[in-house]
C-alpha cells in the first residue's frame, strides 16, 4: 500500500504543474435570460476532464432522480483526471454502463473508473459486497483486456452479501412489492444494522466466521419460514462458497478509509461514485419504495470513512426526463403510448435486471429536492438526445395536491396519490443533438429547456450528455 500511495503522490505532484483548467462558471454572474442563450464565455467550453483542479480534489457523483441517470458515463468521463474512484454504498443492485467505441461495459460493483488504466478503484465500507459476482465481473473485465491487478481494493469493513441474503430477497413478498433487484441488498443491510453481519475482515478468522454464518443462516431460515417458502439456507454451503472466495478477496482487502485519507492528504483526486438515486435513499427517498442505503451525498463520507469536510463538490446526474424501475410513485409518469415511445428512444431497460423502466417528464420538484438534500454544486443532464424527435416537451414545475400548489417534495407518499402535476410545455427542437460539442451547437429550443431546468432546480448545469459514447458530452 505504501508503494501505491507513493505512486499517487508522484502523479499528483506531476499534475500540480499543469495550468489550472477550471473556468469558474458556477460562481460567475448569470446573464438574463439564461446562460444557455447567448453567452460568449461559453465558447471556451471545457471537456468533462477538466473537473478536477488544484483546489477540487474530492468530487461526489450522485444520482438525483430514481437511479440509472447515467452516473457510469459521467464517472467514466470525470475519472480521466482522477487518481481514485471509490464506491460508497449499494452493491450489485447497481448497473452502471460505460460505452467506449462500440463496446459497452455494465459495472455492478467495480467502480466505473476501472476502464481508465491509470486510475485506482476502491469499494468502501458502506457497500454491501457480493464476492461471488464481484469476481465474475472482474474476470469479465480481464477477459476484455482490462488490467485490474493492483488497481482494485475492497474495504476490510465492507459487509458481505451471502447466498442466504439473495435467497431471502427473492422469496420475500415485501421485496416483490417494492420490485427489488433480488441481489440481497436489503437483507444484507438488515443484518448489518442488526449487528449480525459478516465483514470482509472476518474471512481471515475461521472460527469466528463459522459462528457468524451460523447466526446469519439461523436468522435467514427463520425469515424464510415466515414467508412460507420451502427453501432453506445452509451453513456448510455458505462456508464452502466463502472458503473458495476468501483468499482472492483477502488479497485485495484494505483499510480503504485510511488509504483515501492519505491519498487526499497528499493531494490525490478522488471521485466518490454514488449508486442508485436520491429518491431511492432510505431516509430521503420515496419510502418504503427505496433501496436500503443512503444514496445521497452524506453517504459518501460514512461509506468510505473520510470526513464530510474533505468533499469539495457534489455533482447530481439527471436525465433530461425521468425514469424509475420497480414500484412506488412516479408523479410525472407518461401514459402507456408515450411511455413506450420514450422507452424505445432511450433504450430504457434496466442494466441489472433487464426490466423495462417506467418513464415520465422531467420533474423539477424532485430534482430541486435532490439539489437541497445533497447540496449539489452542479448538475449533469444526460440523454438530451432522447428528446430530439419529440414535438412537445413537458417540464413539471409543481404538484396540485388537494387544491394547493406544492413545490417541495412531500415525505408522505399518500400525498402523491391524487396529485395533478403542473407542466410548462416547450416546443421540441426536432433535430439531432448527438454531434453537438458546445452549448451553441445545441438548438435554441433545447437551450431554452435547459435554462428553465437550471432556474427551477436552482443549480447550474455543468455537463450535457448527448449520446452514450465518452465523447458525446458538452462540458460547461
Ligand atoms: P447509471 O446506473 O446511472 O450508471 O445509468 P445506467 O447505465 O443504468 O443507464 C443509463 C443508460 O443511458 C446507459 O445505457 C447509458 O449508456 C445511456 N446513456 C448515458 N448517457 C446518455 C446520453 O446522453 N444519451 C443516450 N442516448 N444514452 C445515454
Ligand atoms: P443504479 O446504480 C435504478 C431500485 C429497485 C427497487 C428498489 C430497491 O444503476 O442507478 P434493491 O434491490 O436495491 O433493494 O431494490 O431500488 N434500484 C434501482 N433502480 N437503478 C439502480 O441502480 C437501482 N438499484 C436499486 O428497482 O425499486
Ligand atoms: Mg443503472
Amino acid at each position: 500500500m505504501a508503494r501505491v500511495v507513493a505512486q499517487v503522490v508522484a502523479q499528483v505532484v506531476a499534475r500540480c504543474d499543469d495550468p489550472v483548467r477550471t473556468v469558474d462558471f458556477i460562481n460567475a454572474p448569470r446573464n438574463a435570460p439564461g446562460r444557455f442563450f447567448v453567452d460568449p464565455r461559453l465558447t471556451a467550453c471545457r471537456t468533462g476532464a477538466a473537473m478536477f483542479d488544484t483546489k477540487t480534489r474530492a468530487i461526489v457523483v450522485v444520482g438525483a432522480q430514481w437511479g440509472d441517470e447515467g452516473k457510469g458515463k459521467l464517472v467514466d468521463v470525470i475519472a480521466e483526471r482522477a487518481d481514485w474512484v471509490v464506491r460508497y454504498q449499494g452493491g450489485a443492485n447497481a448497473g452502471h454502463t460505460v460505452h467506449i467505441g462500440d463496446h459497452s461495459t455494465v459495472l455492478h460493483q467495480v467502480p466505473s473508473g476501472i476502464l481508465h488504466p491509470g486510475v485506482r478503484c476502491a469499494i468502501g465500507n458502506g457497500v454491501v459486497l457480493d464476492p461471488e459476482t464481484l469476481f465474475e465481473e472482474v474476470d469479465a473485465l480481464i477477459k476484455d483486456g482490462v488490467d485490474v491487478s493492483g488497481r482494485l481494493y475492497v474495504s476490510d469493513r465492507a459487509h458481505l452479501v451471502m447466498p442466504y441474503h439473495k435467497l431471502v430477497d427473492k422469496e420475500s413478498s415485501a421485496s416483490r412489492e417494492i420490485g427489488t433487484t433480488g441481489r440481497g441488498i436489503g437483507p444484507c443491510y438488515e443484518d448489518k444494522i442488526a449487528r449480525r453481519g459478516v465483514r470482509v475482515l472476518d474471512l481471515a478468522h475461521a472460527d469466528r466466521l463459522r459462528t457468524l454464518v451460523e447466526r446469519g443462516v439461523e436468522h435467514a431460515n427463520h425469515v424464510l419460514i415466515g414467508t412460507g417458502s420451502l427453501k432453506r439456507a445452509s451453513v456448510e454451503h455458505t462456508l464452502e462458497a466463502l472458503g473458495r472466495l476468501a483468499p482472492r478477496l483477502l488479497g485485495i482487502s484494505e483499510d480503504v478509509g485510511l488509504a483515501m485519507h492519505r491519498a487526499l492528504k497528499n493531494g490525490a483526486a478522488v471521485l466518490f461514485e454514488g449508486a442508485q438515486g436520491s429518491l431511492l435513499d432510505i431516509d430521503h427517498g420515496t419510502y418504503p419504495y427505496v433501496t436500503s442505503s443512503n444514496t445521497t451525498a452524506g453517504g459518501a463520507a460514512t461509506g468510505v470513512g473520510v470526513s464530510p469536510r474533505v468533499l469539495d463538490e457534489c455533482i447530481g446526474v439527471v436525465k433530461a426526463y425521468t425514469t424509475r424501475v420497480g414500484g412506488g410513485p412516479l408523479p410525472t409518469e407518461y401514459d402507456e403510448v408515450m411511455g413506450e415511445r420514450v422507452r424505445k428512444l432511450g433504450n430504457e431497460y434496466g442494466a441489472t435486471t433487464g426490466r423495462p423502466r417506467r418513464c415520465g417528464w422531467f420533474d423539477a420538484v424532485v430534482v430541486r429536492y435532490a439539489v437541497r438534500v445533497n447540496g449539489l454544486s452542479a448538475l449533469a443532464v444526460t440523454k438530451l438526445d432522447v428528446l430530439d424527435t419529440l414535438e412537445k416537451i413537458g417540464l413539471c414545475t409543481g404538484y396540485e395536491i388537494g387544491g394547493e400548489l406544492v413545490t417541495e417534495f412531500p415525505g408522505d407518499l399518500a400525498a402523491l396519490e391524487n396529485i395533478r402535476p403542473h407542466y410548462e410545455w416547450f416546443d421540441g427542437w426536432q433535430s439531432s443533438t448527438a454531434d453537438a460539442r458546445t452549448i451553441e451547437a445545441l438548438p435554441s429550443q433545447a437551450r431554452k429547456y435547459l435554462d428553465r431546468i437550471e432556474e427551477l432546480v436552482e443549480s447550474p448545469i455543468r455537463y450535457v450528455s448527448v449520446g452514450t459514447r465518452r465523447d458525446q458530452i458538452i462540458g460547461l
